[in-house]
This record gives C-alpha cells, sequence and structure tokens, in this order.
C-alpha cells in the first residue's frame, strides 16, 4: 500500500515536469513521437495477441513462481495463477504495441529481453522483426515453460529462449553477441541490479542501439538508477515515459533528456 502511495506520489512529480507529446521541438523525438508513440495503426498482430492476453486473464494454471527479483509487492505467494501473473507483472497492451511499433521500425538485429515472464511482450518484439533474433531470458523455470507453449502457438521462431538468472545467463550472452542492437529490461527492479545490466549492456551498444528500462519510478532506487543510465557519458538522448524509460547513443551535439506524458 505504501509502495503505491510513494508511486502515486512519484506520477504526479512526473506529470508536473513532462511535456505533452505535441509540445516537444527536438525533431527526432517529435519524429519519434509522431510515427512511433502515438502511431494507432493496427498492426497485424495486435488483435491474435490482444485475444491470447484475454485467454491469459482466464487462466488458472497455478505456476511456481521463484523469485529472483526485487520481490513481488502484491503477493508472497510462491505458487501463482497465470491469470495473476498477467495482472500484476505483464505490460499491459499499451506498451506491448509501443515495443512492436518501435521494433517493427528500427529493425535491430540482435535484440535482448531480460523477464521472459508469460511471453506476451516477447512475441510482440519478435513479431515486429522476424529477420532479427529475440533472445529472451527468464529465471522461473514453470514460467519459462509457460511462455514457450505461447512461442509455439505464435510460430516465434525468432526467440531464443534462455532460463536461468540475469547476472548468470548475461556474461556468456553477450560473450556470443557482441553487438546489442535493442534490449528491453524488464525484471528485477532493483536499483544496483539495474544498474549492473546497465553497465554491461553498454559495453555493447552501437550508434543505433535503443536500450529500453521498465517501471523507472517504480521506487526511489529504481529513480537512481534511471538517473544513472541517462547521466551516462555515451547516452545522448533520453525519454521517459514515466512507465518506461528508452535511451539512444547517436551522436549529437547535446545530450537531451525529454519527460513525456503517454
Ligand atoms: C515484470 S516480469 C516480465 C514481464 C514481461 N516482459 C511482459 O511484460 O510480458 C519480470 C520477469 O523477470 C523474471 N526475473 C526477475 N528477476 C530475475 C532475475 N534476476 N533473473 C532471471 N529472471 C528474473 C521474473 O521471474 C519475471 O517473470
Amino acid at each position: 500500500m505504501i509502495q503505491l502511495l510513494l508511486k502515486v506520489c512519484r506520477f504526479i512529480k512526473f506529470y508536473f515536469r513532462a511535456t505533452s507529446v505535441r509540445k516537444v521541438h527536438s525533431p527526432f523525438v517529435y519524429e519519434f513521437l509522431e510515427n512511433i508513440v502515438l502511431n494507432k495503426t493496427p498492426y497485424y498482430i495486435f488483435k491474435p495477441l490482444d485475444s491470447y492476453r484475454k485467454l491469459l486473464s482466464l487462466n488458472n494454471t497455478v505456476l511456481n513462481v521463484e523469485d529472483y527479483g526485487a520481490g513481488s509487492t502484491y503477493s508472497k505467494n510462491t505458487n501463482r495463477k497465470v491469470a495473476s501473473i498477467l495482472r500484476h507483472s505483464v505490460k499491459p497492451r499499451k506498451y506491448a504495441e509501443l515495443l512492436f511499433r518501435m521494433v517493427q521500425e528500427w529493425k535491430p538485429t540482435t535484440m535482448l529481453e531480460l523477464g521472459t515472464s508469460l511471453g506476451l511482450t516477447s512475441m510482440y518484439i519478435a513479431k515486429a522483426n522476424k529477420e532479427g533474433k529475440l533472445i529472451s531470458v527468464e529465471g522461473s523455470h514453470e514460467i519459462a515453460t509457460f511462455a514457450r507453449k505461447g512461442f509455439e502457438k505464435f510460430d516465434c521462431s525468432n526467440i531464443v529462449q534462455i532460463v536461468g538468472q540475469f547476472d548468470e545467463v548475461l556474461p556468456d550472452i553477450l560473450t556470443e553477441n557482441k553487438r546489442i542492437d535493442f534490449a528491453f529490461v524488464d525484471g528485477n527492479h532493483q536499483e544496483s541490479a539495474t544498474i549492473r545490466y546497465f553497465d554491461r549492456l553498454v559495453k555493447h551498444v552501437n550508434q543505433d542501439t535503443v536500450l529500453v528500462f521498465d517501471d523507472i519510478h517504480w521506487s526511489a532506487g529504481m529513480e537512481n538508477a534511471w538517473e544513472h543510465i541517462k547521466n551516462h557519458d555515451s547516452v545522448t538522448l533520453s525519454i521517459d515515459l514515466f512507465e518506461m524509460g528508452i535511451v539512444f547513443f547517436f551522436k549529437r551535439n547535446q545530450k537531451e533528456h525529454h519527460l513525456i506524458r503517454f
């Protein structure tokens, strides 16, 4: 309850500091907002994935959840229904579709997701660029097995699923994939862990890489981690949508940070 109240306070603070989408002057950011964020195209995969989400919301299968992350604020129970995992841990459709549009626009070749959960965002990302490869990592074995069934159902052959703890599997992933073109970090929302993942990933970025961090205002610690990320020397542009923070590395004359109400 206190966590929730603090998040509401952080949202109010964000809301008054942020600008609305239509009032941005930076040309790149304006185009990004117009073409990607506000784009209302109903891409072919949105409907089927939305129907799948609805099916999951009715699914009472109980899965064992191994908690490697910041812990759950809603339940300490290690056995949870799929419907409950969906409600509490999976990104809403709005953000999953935004991830799709980013990937569909930029066509990153090597993509990484830390935090597969039921596999919904993984499928949006993978379907947005079938020529690319998405490496998606999940620590909870039963959740990973459940997600795999979804990948098979939707024929997501470009997802390479890795079951393991982020810290344990990341070194090997980054040795095998020297360059990461897109990453969505959505698991273990702790300050030190988020900074650690960023510090590892940043050694593998190029000018076109885009890194997306989820829940950057989830806690004071996550806000500190976001400060670390956006102030890093190699980050030239950051966009804070409250629920997600997006960072870019392309060359530009001066660093810019934007807070946008989405
Ligand atoms: C917020 S959920 C991911 C939701 C998913 N991206 C979506 O929106 O469809 C985070 C997932 O990361 C996993 N996770 C958290 N910390 C982890 C860690 N340190 N190593 C491996 N998996 C972890 C959790 O088990 C959980 O399933």
